[in-house]
């Protein structure tokens, strides 16, 4: 069978930011599974803030289509996002907002095309005990309603993670461990579904 192509998106690209170390080690987990891992750094597109008066003067960002197209080759997108007062991060909002704005062409789908019957999964990870929790309950209905993403039930809130990673960025917690893996073989088993489907 052909190996899963899976997108890690990291919500942070801070400098040790909590949920790039576990959004690595998701990928790092995902690869030894056989799974071929693209990780996409949202800061990299340097968009600015979602404004339709820029989206008027000069159109989309060229560098949205960057994720447009990290998405369409996807078999499956794994988002892992830290909370911002209960909400996903801006980062996050900001590029997929710009990606709804892309219209068709000829030869490229448009960004909401891209995105629909999508699967994707969710973690988050935040030295509070909740683990940004919240966070992922609105992305859930967020990627659902308005991009027709096909979001798996499981999900992982990773709590208290500035103390969850040894030094070589592995969780040092056997059942953390697992529930990353139950994650990943959720998002596996329907994106396997899905291609085989199309
Ligand atoms: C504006 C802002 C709001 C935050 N709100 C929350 C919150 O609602 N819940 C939470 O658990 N942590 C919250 N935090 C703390 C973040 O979880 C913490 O900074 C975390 O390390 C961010 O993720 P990162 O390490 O991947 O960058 C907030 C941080 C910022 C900057």
């Amino acid at each position: 069978m052909e190996p899963l192509n899976l997108l890690v998106m990291p919500g942070s690209t801070r400098t040790g930011s909590l949920n790039c170390q576990l959004a690595r080690f998701a990928a790092t987990r995902a690869r030894e599974s056989g799974a071929l891992v693209e990780e996409f750094n949202l800061r990299s597109l340097e968009l600015p803030v979602y404004d339709g008066d820029i989206e008027a003067a000069t159109g989309v960002p060229e560098s949205v289509h960057r994720l447009r197209s990290a998405i369409s080759r996807a078999d499956a997108v794994l988002l892992v996002t830290p909370e911002y007062n209960g909400f996903p991060t801006p980062l996050v909002i900001n590029a997929f907002d710009w990606m709804s704005r892309i219209q068709a062409t000829a030869s490229t789908p448009s960004g909401l095309v891209a995105t629909a019957n999508k699967p994707v999964g969710l973690m988050a990870a935040s030295p509070g005990a909740g683990g940004a929790l919240r966070s992922m309950n609105f992305l859930r209905q967020y990627l659902q309603m308005a991009f027709a993403m096909l979001v798996v039930p499981q999900q992982y809130a990773l709590g208290i993670a500035h103390e969850a990673f040894d030094e070589a960025g592995s969780l040092k917690d056997a059942r953390a461990v697992r529930s990353v893996d139950t994650v990943l073989q959720a998002l596996a088993k329907l994106a396997t579904a899905v291609r085989a489907g199309q």
